[in-house]
């Protein structure tokens, strides 16, 4: 026997049973979008390697561990990565079609796959999805702004069935207070460093904001002890408190988290998270925050102060997390079935079902029938709304039996009458 394949590690096949609840998510994701004045943008699902490098920082593990290079990509220069989030090419798409230039707030979201090669587990995948939301713009720094996208993330999870997650939020401060606070983590930690595990050794030296994002339950203690808030400017700490009293005013409840830092290096100022139950260990169902900086880090005007804040929700995990009604609640459909009762029948009913088609009413039929009975089931299995039946009497007669599929009635239809009858 030949050897048989098996789908990627960390990768999975959605399967048609599955494709509705999908379709359901991705409909509802774009309608509440809109509802807050973002459109949908499309980027390429691989870019310049040196983009993620740039953007995600050298330091992160995205970067480090996870970047799926494309071999072929080698040549050119810089090589070639498949994304492994969105907002990196989508500020490099802000910039290289001038956005700025047609409106001055520049709000953008995306639908798609993603690619780390991670280790996978349990809503830890290497190719996975994600519903992504980015707002870009001159002067747009702006507590109004999180809050608007804080409010948006937890909307969408609402809408999406995820029962009860849960707002994390934080600030890193500017890029100034950023490297002010780097070094007075460095201080605070300095004397315990040897009592850190071997990653937070390393995070030490490299990026010492993720020491305190560790998993680690001693390294928790550890920092829980010498980490008590952030030390923020004077003008960080009033932005942090606008973004607040923000959220506050239009009732979304969050938690303040000191110690979330989040994993790639672009953040500034506010950083979120939001977990729910039932997704074991990986419990974070999305994730964002402010980047203020990236559009200048990716080569964009200089003399122009841009803002940018986003976030991304992992549809995996969505999946997981949606509360089991919500989960059944979405099932394929089909407006007709077609049956032919015997073989020669068949002619007749091809030419209804192309008809029926063509008039944008969908259809299905068996191309091998079986008996009344079997061919009823399958009119079933499909959640038929109708089952048109062509018997003897109705071939001699030009007409169909049609069968209300949930009240199981049936009437005699002309042939020439079917289309508007099943519009009706
Ligand atoms: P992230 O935290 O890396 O942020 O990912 C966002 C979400 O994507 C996570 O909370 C999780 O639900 C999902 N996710 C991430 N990695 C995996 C994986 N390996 N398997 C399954 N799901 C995963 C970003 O990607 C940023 N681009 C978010 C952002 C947008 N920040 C500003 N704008």
């Amino acid at each position: 026997m030949n050897k048989k394949f098996a789908v990627p590690r960390g990768t999975s096949d959605i399967l048609p049973d599955s494709i509705p609840l999908w379709e359901a998510l991705e409909s509802k994701a774009r309608k509440v979008c809109k509802s807050y004045g973002y459109r949908e943008i499309r980027t390429p699902i691989f870019e310049d390697i040196d983009l993620f490098k740039r953007s995600l920082g050298q330091t992160s593990d995205v970067v480090n561990k996870q970047l799926l290079e494309l071999a072929s990509g080698k040549q050119e220069a810089g090589g070639l990565a498949l994304r492994p989030e969105g907002t990196a090419a989508i500020v490099r798409s802000y910039i290289e079609n001038s956005l700025d230039g047609k409106e001055s707030l520049s709000k953008l979201f995306y639908l798609g796959s993603m690619f780390r090669g991670e280790r996978p587990q349990k809503g830890r995948l290497r190719q996975f999805h994600q519903i992504g939301v980015e707002a870009i713009g001159p002067n747009s720094t702006c507590g109004y702004l999180d809050a608007e996208m804080m409010a948006l993330a937890m909307h969408l999870l609402k809408e999406l069935g995820v029962q009860d997650p849960q707002l994390k939020i934080n600030s890193l401060g500017s890029k100034e207070d950023k490297a002010n606070i780097a070094a007075w983590l460095r201080g605070r930690m300095a004397e315990h460093k040897n009592d850190l595990c071997e990653d937070c050794q390393s995070r030490f030296e490299r990026n010492v904001f993720r020491v305190l994002d560790c998993k680690k339950e001693s390294c928790r203690k550890l920092t829980a002890q010498v980490v008590k808030n952030l030390p923020l400017s004077v003008q960080s700490q009033q932005y942090f408190d606008q973004v607040r009293a923000a959220l506050t005013s239009i009732g979304v409840a969050f938690e303040v988290a000191p110690h979330l830092v989040r994993g790639l290096d672009y953040y500034t100022h506010t950083v979120f998270e939001i977990t729910a139950e039932g997704l074991g260990s990986q419990d974070a169902v999305g994730a964002g925050g402010r980047y203020d900086g990236l559009v200048h880090e990716l080569g964009g005007n200089e003399k122009i102060d841009y803002g940018a804040m986003g976030f991304a929700l992992g549809i995996e995990r969505i999946l997981l997390a949606q509360d089991a009604e919500h989960a059944q609640s979405v099932q394929s459909s089909l407006d007709v079935f077609v049956i032919a009762m015997k073989e020669e029948y068949q002619p007749q009913a091809f030419l209804l079902l192309q008809q029926l088609r063509q008039s944008g009413i969908s259809a299905n039929m068996s191309f091998s029938p079986g008996s009344m009975k079997s061919q009823m089931g399958r009119a079933n299995k499909a959640n038929a709304r109708f089952a048109l039946i062509l018997g003897e009497e109705e071939m001699k007669n030009n007409t169909v039996a049609l069968k209300d599929m949930s009240t199981s009635q049936q009437e005699i239809v002309a042939q020439e009458n079917i289309v508007s009858r099943i519009k009706n």
